[in-house]
């Protein structure tokens, strides 16, 4: 939530490339803006003076006001693209919040708990406030400490020092970024709980979010840790933690190229990603097993024996995650026969849960940054689970606390709706399972070998399906005007149901609900009405026929009851025929691999039908991409 970029350069780049810190700050927020676009804002350190603009809305508009009253050349800057917390989306609201006379700019990211008190504080010695936000409070706090504790000599106490004081009186979650107009040529950003990356340029450097911040400029990055505070210059990255003790990050590469953080030819990043999907799944799959059918997962380094003394998994996640793990617990139950729960990461620590050294908990993150799914893996470890993380993005927090990663390899995304990640985490669950069960002797090689084989099919599958869609777009485009869609599934069509539903609602507004079919005769079937539209994912009449035929069933039910039925069903199932409005086929695979097939047609009609009524599907109303407060 909230995008950060800070930049500091020693000459103006080159035209084209970004020329001065306000272009670089741009490209970045544009690049991060999927964060959060209820406003955007951007200070630049020019002349002895701060100088800064802010909108509310999205960033067009910020671009808008730059060009009617354009800001100086600087060499140093800060932008911030906002999800709004504390204070409504607007102009005032928006960051940078100045303090200290104007000559210091500060944006934030996250949640300052004890800000009431601190304003209280700040209210009794004359501060003024003109904001409802919680920023505001911490950029008056820095500006005091450099003004009246510091002395604001730059030379002796600089805004190092004062952010440093700062955070030692800060409580919550944060990501601060600020600027001074007496120390030009720095930028001091401090991390709590909240994500922070440092870009490492030549004769420039980087501060943001996350490393698409950047990555227009370089692929040399550093990981901070927590409570850590950094100031970039042009020439140098120092790290210290919030009592000035020196400290050190982690450098990585990025190993995604810019280009993949574009849309590439199609109208949106959801388009675009949901047709990245057979690419997420092949690069997710790749090099993770040997031609015998072993797996290989190097990277997981826990010791195997441990492994094989798990007595209970718990899969941790939020949102189309945690349906990821809904899938995972079908696929481990069975293969691993291990006892496998999957809870939403915002209940799971608040209920006293039952977790010990014999806990395997799997958390699931796209971003790797989501506080609630981050809470509940530090309270796991805590209780003394393993813990293991499914994770999209390199270097981010959930993964840098777990005892182990499986990264999956969808590349960066973008739309705040998940699609590519949905599947890669999914295939990466399967990993893990294939791989438990491979160490601890559930299953024959020769098995693991089949579903590595079938797994290796799934790409050119979804690619069919992606071929396929058009009659699909076009029924979505004719709904574009319903008011509640339902949808139903069962055994791994269930999460599948409920990730199309959740699909629908976001991104369309539409009201949308997901159903496990067996459910329906206890309730949710008084809601059927003449023309309600049901997607029903039917399992394959080749795996368990008792489950087909009571799917089947369901159909029939509902559509007795007047519901249009649309039915997504496997290649050569005819016995749906009879009883479906429209009919989508998804190729032939075994049951418990379909979500990775079922998914694709629902995100299509998702993408399609909001496409059709007009709304931006890559940034839908009031979400943003990571939640990164709880
Ligand atoms: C829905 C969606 C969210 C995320 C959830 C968890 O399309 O994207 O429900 O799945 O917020 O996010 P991550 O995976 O980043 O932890």
């Amino acid at each position: 939530m909230c995008g950060i970029v800070g930049y500091v350069g020693n000459s103006s780049r080159p035209a084209g490339a970004g020329h001065g810190a306000l272009d670089v700050v741009l490209e970045g927020l544009r690049r991060l803006e999927y964060r959060g676009y209820d406003s955007a804002g951007v200070a630049v350190v020019a002349d002895g003076a701060i100088s800064s603009r802010k909108k509310a809305g999205k960033l067009g508009n910020l671009l808008g006001e730059l060009e009617a009253r354009p800001l100086p050349e600087s060499l140093t800057g800060i932008g911030h693209t906002r999800w709004a917390t504390h204070g409504g989306p607007t102009d005032g609201n928006a960051h940078p919040h100045l303090a200290d006379g104007g000559r210091l700019a500060v944006i934030h990211n996250g949640i300052i708990e004890n800000f009431a008190e601190l304003k209280q504080q700040l209210l009794a010695k004359g501060v003024e406030f003109s904001s409802e936000t919680d920023t505001e409070v911490a950029a008056a706090l820095l500006g005091d400490i450099f003004r009246n504790q510091l002395g604001g000599d730059s030379s002796k106490g600089s805004l190092t020092e004062a952010m440093q004081l700062a955070c030692q009186r800060l409580e919550g979650a944060f990501t601060l970024l600020a600027v001074h107009a007496d120390q030009p040529g720095v930028v001091v950003a401090a991390r709590r709980n909240s994500p922070l990356v440092v870009g490492l340029g030549e004769g420039e450097n980087f501060l943001g979010s996350d490393v698409s911040g950047f990555i227009d400029y370089t692929r040399r990055a550093v990981e901070l840790g927590q409570d850590q505070i950094v100031t970039i210059t042009a020439d140098s990255v120092e790290i210290t933690d919030f009592f000035g003790a020196p400290a050190e990050g982690k450098e990585y590469n990025v190993d995604w190229d810019p280009a993949s953080a574009e849309k590439g030819g199609f109208n949106s990043f959801m388009e675009k990603e949901i047709h990245d999907q057979p690419d997420a799944v092949a690069q997710t799959l790749l090099g993770r097993s040997d031609l015998n059918g072993k797996l290989t997962l190097d990277e997981l380094r826990i010791d195997p024996e441990l492994l094989k003394q798990v007595d209970k998994i718990i899969v941790l996640a939020c949102g189309t995650a945690a349906y990821a793990g809904l899938v995972a617990k079908y696929a481990i139950e069975n293969w691993c026969r291990i006892p496998t729960e999957v809870e939403l990461a915002h209940e799971f620590r608040y209920r006293d849960p039952i977790v010990d050294a014999n806990t395997l908990v799997v958390s699931i993150s796209q971003s790797g940054e989501t506080m609630d799914t981050l809470m509940a893996v530090r309270y796991a470890r805590e209780q003394g689970a393993k813990t293991i993380s499914i994770c999209n993005t390199n270097g981010s927090t959930i993964p840098r606390e777990s005892d182990a990663v499986l990264y999956t390899h969808a590349g960066p995304e973008i739309a705040v709706a998940s699609t590519k990640a949905f599947l890669a985490q999914i295939t990466a669950a399967y990993l893990l399972g294939l791989y438990l069960a491979q160490l601890r002797g559930n299953i024959f090689t020769g098995q693991i070998k089949d579903v590595l084989a079938d797994l290796s099919k799934i790409p050119a599958k979804i690619q069919k399906i992606l071929d396929n869609s058009g009659p699909l777009r076009e029924l979505a485009r004719s709904m574009k005007d319903e008011k509640s869609v339902l949808f139903l599934g069962r055994h791994v069509g269930f999460p599948v149901a409920l990730e199309g539903a959740l699909k629908l609602k976001e991104i369309a507004y539409i009201h949308a609900e997901g159903f496990a079919a067996g459910e329906l005769k206890h309730g949710p079937i008084a809601l059927i009405d003449e023309g309600q539209p049901v997607f029903v994912v039917v399992p394959s009449p080749r795996g368990r026929d008792s489950l087909h035929s009571k799917v089947v069933s369901n159909i029939q039910e509902v559509r007795a009851r007047g519901a249009r039925t649309l039915v997504i069903a496997e290649e050569g199932d005819e016995a749906v025929r009879d009883y479906a409005e429209h009919v989508f086929y998804v190729p032939e695979t075994p049951t418990l691999l379909m979500p990775l097939l079922t998914t694709v047609p629902l995100q299509i009609f998702a993408a399609e039908l909001a496409g059709a009524k007009g709304y931006d599907v890559d940034q839908p109303r009031n979400l943003a991409k990571s939640v990164t407060v709880e």
